[in-house]
This record gives C-alpha cells, sequence and structure tokens, in this order.
C-alpha cells in the first residue's frame, strides 16, 4: 500500500502532515529513510517516524512441508485432514500454500505469508520446473516421452499442456518435469495416452527441493538462498 496512506490510517496523521513527513525525510522503512511520497510498502515493511516505531511489520515466514498422501492442500475441510493440520496453530493463521498438490500426492510443499513470492513460484509463465516421481499402473511406452514433449491437449480447458520431459526409470516408473500446474495435470496427462497414475510424489519446484531429513508430515523453514532462488 501506499506509505502516505499507511501513515495516515494512524489517528495523530493527517495525510497532508503524513507526506510532509515522508518529503522532508523524517520516515523510515526498514531503517531507510525514504522520502518519496509515492512509494509503496508491504505488510512485511517496519515504518517508524522521528525513529519511533509506528508500525513493526510482519516477520515473513517460508516453510517446506514434506505432505504425506491423504491430506488436501486447503486451509480448512470438514471431512478431511487439511495440510494446515500439520502445523503448530500461530503459523497456520498466517501462511497459503504456493502450488497446491491432490490429496493423493506426496512431497514438497510450499506455504508462505508471502503473496509476491507464491506467485511467482506458481505463475504458469515464469515456467518453474517441477519435478514429480510418478508410479503407473500399466507399463510406460517410449512414445509417451513424445507425447509429454509436444505437449496433451485438454479438451475441457481447451489448452495444450506446455512440453514436459518424461524420464523412464523403470517399466511403470518414470520422472516427469511439468513447467504449469493445471488440475490434476499429471494424472490427465498420463490418462491421455492410456495409463494410470497410482502414486505421485513432487521431489523440487525451481531449485527447490525436499529435504530428505523431513519425514512425511514434517517441515521446515527455507534457507535464505532457497527464498532467493525464486
Ligand atoms: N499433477 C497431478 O495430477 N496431481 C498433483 O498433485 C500434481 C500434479
Amino acid at each position: 500500500m501506499r506509505l502516505d496512506r499507511l501513515i495516515s490510517n494512524y489517528p495523530q496523521y493527517s495525510h497532508r502532515s503524513a507526506r510532509q513527513l515522508i518529503a522532508s525525510g523524517r520516515v523510515q522503512v526498514n531503517g531507510h529513510i525514504v522520502r518519496d511520497t509515492q512509494a509503496t510498502v508491504d505488510r512485511f515493511a517496519a515504518v517508524s517516524i522521528d525513529e519511533q516505531p509506528l508500525r513493526n511489520g510482519y516477520a515473513s515466514l517460508y516453510l517446506m512441508l514434506h505432505k504425506p498422501v491423504g491430506y488436501l492442500s486447503a486451509t480448512s475441510d470438514h471431512t478431511h485432514p487439511t495440510v494446515l493440520d500439520l502445523l503448530e496453530p500461530e503459523l497456520c493463521e498466517q501462511v497459503h500454500i504456493g502450488g497446491r498438490l491432490d490429496r493423493s500426492s506426496s512431497g514438497l510443499l510450499l506455504l508462505t505469508n508471502d503473496g509476491l513470492w507464491s506467485r511467482r513460484v506458481t505463475e504458469p509463465q515464469i515456467k518453474t520446473p517441477k519435478v514429480y516421481h510418478v508410479r503407473t499402473a500399466e507399463p510406460i511406452r517410449d512414445e509417451d516421452a513424445a507425447r509429454f514433449a509436444e505437449g496433451i491437449h485438454f479438451a475441457f480447458e481447451g489448452l495444450t499442456t506446455s512440453p514436459a520431459q518424461l524420464q523412464r526409470l523403470d517399466r511403470c516408473e518414470a520422472q516427469v518435469t511439468i513447467y504449469e500446474g493445471r488440475y490434476h495435470q499429471i494424472k490427465r496427462m498420463f490418462h491421455a495416452v492410456g495409463n494410470r497414475v497410482t502414486a505421485l510424489h513432487r521431489v523440487s519446484m525451481g531449485s527447490i527441493l525436499l529435504d530428505p531429513i523431513l519425514e512425511a508430515g514434517e517441515y521446515r523453514s527455507l534457507t535464505q538462498a532457497e527464498v532467493a532462488s525464486v
């Protein structure tokens, strides 16, 4: 939001006095003087006037969770447990999910309270590679890789998926890399080539890999390098 509006939301400051304070160099954002009366700040920004804190701002949170099978990627549900049930209660109220997984899928799930950051992870135009380990009911054929690379037409949405990589690891096991996150995308891609996914596990998103020390249901904060990689 605009810094001058944020300041004038406090009853002691009018909009005019907020602009004057900014222009005269008396306002600091995250410890730095800001003189631009058009400046905008996010909700994480700490704002002070004459070095007296006006607002502390929110601490930003970035978590990776090893999602177990059976949990919904949702904030609440009447029937099934959700991934937020796996977090400390004080974290649940703050975070949202950056890139969902189906209830029957497992693996890397990112949670944050930073909406701009999670948008960068999920924005289809940014084409973040998402890598999955897949098990199928039927043997995977050589020609399936070519179909995935061409893109699969989803008639319901009237679109063709972006080129994806399918690398067979075993008769009924593969690593699949996709660059978008359409509804049930991998399951529907296998369905389109006459196969059925029996297990789906997300290994990585961009350069963030699911930490092998995390058991299903466990989570940890992202490192600074992981946050910055997005
Ligand atoms: N594709 C799917 O079909 N399901 C997921 O959970 C993720 C990708």
